[in-house]
């Protein structure tokens, strides 16, 4: 009997079944499974044509040919930052992030960037940039409030691959291709419908192979899905050299683009762009940026010393504590780990008598900023400290550390970056790991105060308001029952 016409196809990571499940067994997503022409999807050959015999081809060795000029710099600093010192030909590279998040200016302020440049030889590169989702004419009103109207970026609005290749494969070689999004193309080579996982599979096979035959760096747009993973193209994300995400929080101008992947150079590296009226704008000195707006004096901040990559960045994370309403407080995080936040909440209660089981707890990280490392610990901890005792904290500090399960504070990487960075925008002293202060060496200009354990810190935010000793335990802030007392006390 002949195989049946259709089989089921996990729109989340493409596994096959051959029915319909409302779960997919292989990835666990919940309703992804959907209805596909089968037969055609491995062979891409056409139906009834036998399997071709394979021609053999010469080997290579490692120490083959290379390139003179493997990477094309776009010349946009925090983009060439991100990819690691810019595109590598013949290399492809997905972009992924929510819908009007302002991909398409990104990517057309890359495309424009690169056919400005001039190459080696004083030719300029050829650029295309390929819209599936617009017209011409919306790419173009684009590029004219970009102010890139006058640049040579070629531009087509096409959604067929093999008619894309074909008109890519004419004259001198291309050198960036941009494809405006990858779920919109399709290929005659297989039958599902557009958007779906073989057809962006079949599409993005073609369209690498393209790039490794050519030489030009392909860079694909993608779509992330509600719960922040790129749509469907889960399995691009394998296919592909690197994988960025562009982000940012909706009221927010500042957008970073963040490596998620990539073959060819680092994935702690951070772009970060501010938004404007005439496209993005690079920021070069994204601490002053996401400091520029701080609330002096005001209980429950605190600023961070990070590292982002190889670049320190300076944010501040707001905390706001207030009595629960319910029988379970509420626990709410913008911009850091919940799990993070749910942890440092316990040490502070277990380790340092900080009573947080009666407040809803609000964690924010201002500027939309997300951060992932644990050094923020302890920034995180003394923001809470600080809102419960409505004590502020010292304007011209600085805090990082992580906080370990028994309450001590742990030494981070790169200590003397971040000093250094805090220094140069004015903070005056820092809180930080004991370790931090051997390794600082004489980078500080700030007055360092090394913490063994998150009880001292606690110790030292809390009696600078109440005016009594050491530790305290009494009533605070506003007649509230908030209770804190230190290990110290007993
Ligand atoms: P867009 O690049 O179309 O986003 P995406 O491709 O990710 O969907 O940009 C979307 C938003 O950016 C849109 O709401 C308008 C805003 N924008 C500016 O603020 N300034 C500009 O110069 C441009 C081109 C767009
Ligand atoms: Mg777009």
């Amino acid at each position: 009997m002949a195989r049946s016409a259709t089989h089921f196809v996990c729109q989340n990571c493409g596994a096959v079944t051959g029915r319909w499940q409302g779960k997919c067994d292989a990835c666990g997503a919940w309703n992804t499974i959907s209805e596909e022409p089968a037969g055609r999807t491995a062979r891409v050959s056409g139906p009834g044509r036998a399997p071709r015999k394979g021609r053999p081809f010469a080997l290579e060795t490692l120490a083959g040919t290379k390139e003179e000029a493997p990477r094309l710099a776009s010349g946009i600093g925090e983009f060439d930052r991100v990819t690691g010192g810019g595109l590598v030909r013949g290399s492809v590279l997905l972009v992924g992030g929510d819908p009007g998040i302002g991909k398409s200016t990104l990517l057309l302020q890359i495309a424009a960037a690169l056919a400005k440049a001039e190459a080696a030889g004083g030719a300029r590169h050829r650029v295309v940039y390929v819209t599936g989702e617009e017209s011409a004419a919306q790419v173009r009103l684009r590029a004219e409030r970009l102010a890139l109207s006058a640049v040579p970026v070629a531009i087509a609005a096409e959604t067929s691959v093999e008619d894309v290749i074909a008109t890519l494969s004419q004259g001198p070689p291309f050198r960036l291709v941009v494809i405006d999004s990858i779920q919109t193309l399709w290929t005659d080579a297989v039958e599902s419908a557009p958007g779906t996982v073989t057809q962006v599979r079949a599409a993005a096979q073609a369209l690498i192979a393209f790039a490794k035959r050519s030489g030009a760096a392909v860079i694909f747009i993608g779509h992330v899905t509600k719960d922040g993973q790129i749509a469907g193209p889960r399995v691009v994300e394998h296919m592909v050299d690197a994988v960025l995400s562009f982000e940012g929080e909706g009221g927010h101008h500042f957008r970073i683009l963040r490596a998620i992947k990539n073959r060819f150079g680092p994935t702690d590296e951070i772009g970060v762009f501010e938004m404007t009226g005439a496209g993005l704008a690079e920021v070069a000195n994204p601490s002053a940026l996401f400091l520029s707006e701080r609330d002096l004096g005001a209980p429950g901040t605190a600023v961070f010393a990070g590292m982002e990559g190889t670049r320190p960045l300076l944010v501040e994370i707001q905390a706001l504590t207030a009595p629960t309403a319910f029988g379970t407080p509420r626990r709410a995080v913008v911009g850091w780990d919940a799990n993070r936040l749910s942890m440092v909440l316990a040490v502070l209660e277990a380790q340092c008598g900080v009573r947080l089981s009666g407040h809803d707890v609000y964690l924010n990280v201002a500027g939309g900023l997300r951060i992932q490392e644990p050094a923020a610990d302890l920034a995180a901890a003394a923001a809470l400290v600080s809102s419960l005792a409505q004590a502020a904290l010292p304007a011209d500090a600085v805090y990082f550390g992580e906080v370990s399960l028994s309450g001590a504070v742990r030494p981070v990487a790169q200590p003397p970056a971040r000093l250094k960075e805090a220094a140069k925008l004015g903070f005056k002293q820092a809180f930080v790991p004991e370790a931090a202060r051997v390794e600082a060496g004489r980078e500080g200009a700030l007055k360092l105060t090394p913490l063994a354990a998150l009880v001292d810190l606690v110790a030292m935010i809390a009696p600078a308001t109440s005016g009594r000793a050491r530790a305290f335990s009494g009533e605070v802030g506003t007649g509230s029952p908030q209770k804190m007392r230190s290990l110290q006390e007993k």
